[in-house]
């Protein structure tokens, strides 16, 4: 456990604020994950800027923005945790926590809390030695609460004694030791039931999504979106067709349209598989992206990742890949060049169309340099395609390598024209096309 724990880091609101900082850095260096809460006393010593930089994650600060979907109520984040530092421990805080006072996030969070407590506590000596904080800190020691300091020394308000904060390492040391010897959760009595499972769902997905380090928006998605629950694979960019070791036959395809598409799935909530030939782009966040070569790979490929709810196959695939490709690179010699016997690929769209693992929908693309609504109509039939996204490839264009499209839905029902749009725009209108497809009518 001491290695990897989840701490919940209370930021209370005094001059060793900025120390708090380090003690981030200090945690995450050790292998730790931390959450900050910082009060608002806290926050006119530093940001919560500052703090949501070094936690990797957003800085708590409110109990009140529960309805904020960023936000996670104060059981929630009171419960996932694995302990709980407070540093510094200001006067106030520990007064709260003695008495039970629950009147912003950090006092709430430290009431609702199933977890032992850390506190380093940092005050000026004479707050520090007055009978109530020592009555406090009696009662708080009673009610389990371990503490590490306050260290004696120069104080920044210029007088000598105990109230320093524990240095960063110290407090990690003593949050580790706190860790290993275990009971680290404060059992319920028999009879009684913990919520946190009956926790709103939201806040549940943002809990599991921080574990799998996915942003709240988007764990959020794959409960309520419009693709929420769906399996959805997509094929992208171009292929390569090697002919020797360091040559071989592709096209001009970017990925950007199919790549845009796989990222704009996933923010609408579906478990997205990008296949994805050679491109130079990067793999969408949030999407399991697996990267091919050839057009064989990338058939391969989708047929692992089937079973899936809908494909869209966006892939500009090299139709013809050399015969047999040569082992060794092909020197030039006096018989002239190399006459390479073609062989047709697979075609992956109408293998997987026509196959009994078929997705309830499959989306095809086609690229086109003339005739394009005559030559994706016939690619919608002669593929098996539920709708064929169609566009006007000529080099006129800018299609292929840019950043725009004008895309043509072609199916059954008829021919949609989108004016021209950015290839993100044309990936949002589509994947929203998907999901009214899937909408219960
Ligand atoms: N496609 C595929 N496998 C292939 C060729 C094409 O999956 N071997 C898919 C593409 O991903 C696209 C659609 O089929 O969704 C149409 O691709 P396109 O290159 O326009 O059509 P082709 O079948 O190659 O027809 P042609 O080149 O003769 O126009």
């Amino acid at each position: 456990m001491a290695n990897g724990a989840r701490i919940l880091l209370i930021i209370g609101g005094g001059i060793a604020a900025y120390k708090g900082l380090e003690l981030i850095r200090e945690f995450k260096k050790r292998g730790h994950d931390v959450r900050g809460v910082l009060t608002t006393a806290g926050a006119q010593f530093i940001t919560p800027l500052s703090v949501a930089s070094l936690t990797g994650d957003v800085c708590y600060t409110d109990l009140f923005s529960l309805t904020d979907e960023a936000e996670m109520g104060h059981i929630e984040l009171s419960r996932d945790a694995d302990l709980i530092v407070v540093a510094p421990a200001t006067a106030d805080l520990m007064a709260k926590m003695a008495n039970g006072i629950a009147n912003d996030l950090a006092s709430t969070v430290l009431l609702a809390t199933d977890k032992r407590v850390l506190a380093a506590p940092a005050m000026n000596v004479r707050m520090w030695l007055h009978p109530a904080t020592q009555r406090n800190l009696a009662q708080l020691k009673n009610d389990g609460v371990t503490f590490v300091g306050p260290d004696s020394g120069e104080m920044a308000c210029g007088e000598y004694g105990p109230g320093r904060m524990a240095e960063p390492a110290a407090i990690a040391d003593a949050a580790e030791a706190r860790l290993k010897a275990g009971g680290t959760v404060i059992p319920l009595p028999p009879g009684t039931d913990s919520r946190i499972d009956k926790a709103r769902p939201a806040a549940k997905a943002q809990i599991a999504a921080k574990a799998a380090d996915v942003p709240p928006r988007i764990a959020h998605a794959a409960k309520n979106g419009p693709l929420a629950g769906k399996s959805f694979l997509i094929t992208s960019g171009p292929t390569h067709e090697p002919i020797d070791p360091v040559r071989y036959i592709s096209n001009r395809s970017s990925g950007k349209q199919g790549h845009a598409i796989a990222r704009a799935a996933a923010e609408a909530g579906a478990k997205v598989t990008l296949i994805s030939g050679p491109v130079n782009i990067p793999d969408p966040p949030h999407v399991e992206t697996v990267h091919v070569e050839s057009a064989r790979e990338m058939l391969a490929a989708v047929e692992k990742a089937l079973p899936a709810d809908i494909a869209v196959f966006a892939a500009a695939v090299a139709d013809w890949r050399v015969a047999t490709s040569a082992k060794d690179k092909i020197k030039k010699g006096p018989g002239g060049p190399p006459a390479l016997a073609l062989a047709e690929n697979p075609d992956i769209l109408a293998t997987i169309a026509k196959s009994r693992k078929r997705p309830r929908l499959v989306i095809g693309f086609a690229a086109e340099t003339e005739k394009v609504i005559e030559h994706a109509r016939a690619k919608l039939k002669k593929k098996g395609s539920d709708l064929i996204v169609a566009n006007d490839v000529s080099p006129a264009t800018g299609t292929f390598g840019g950043d725009a499209n004008t895309v043509h839905l072609v199916s059954a029902d008829g021919v949609e024209s989108w004016p021209a749009l950015s290839k993100d725009e044309v990936a949002q209108r589509l994947v929203k096309k998907i999901a009214d497809a899937f909408k219960p009518r």
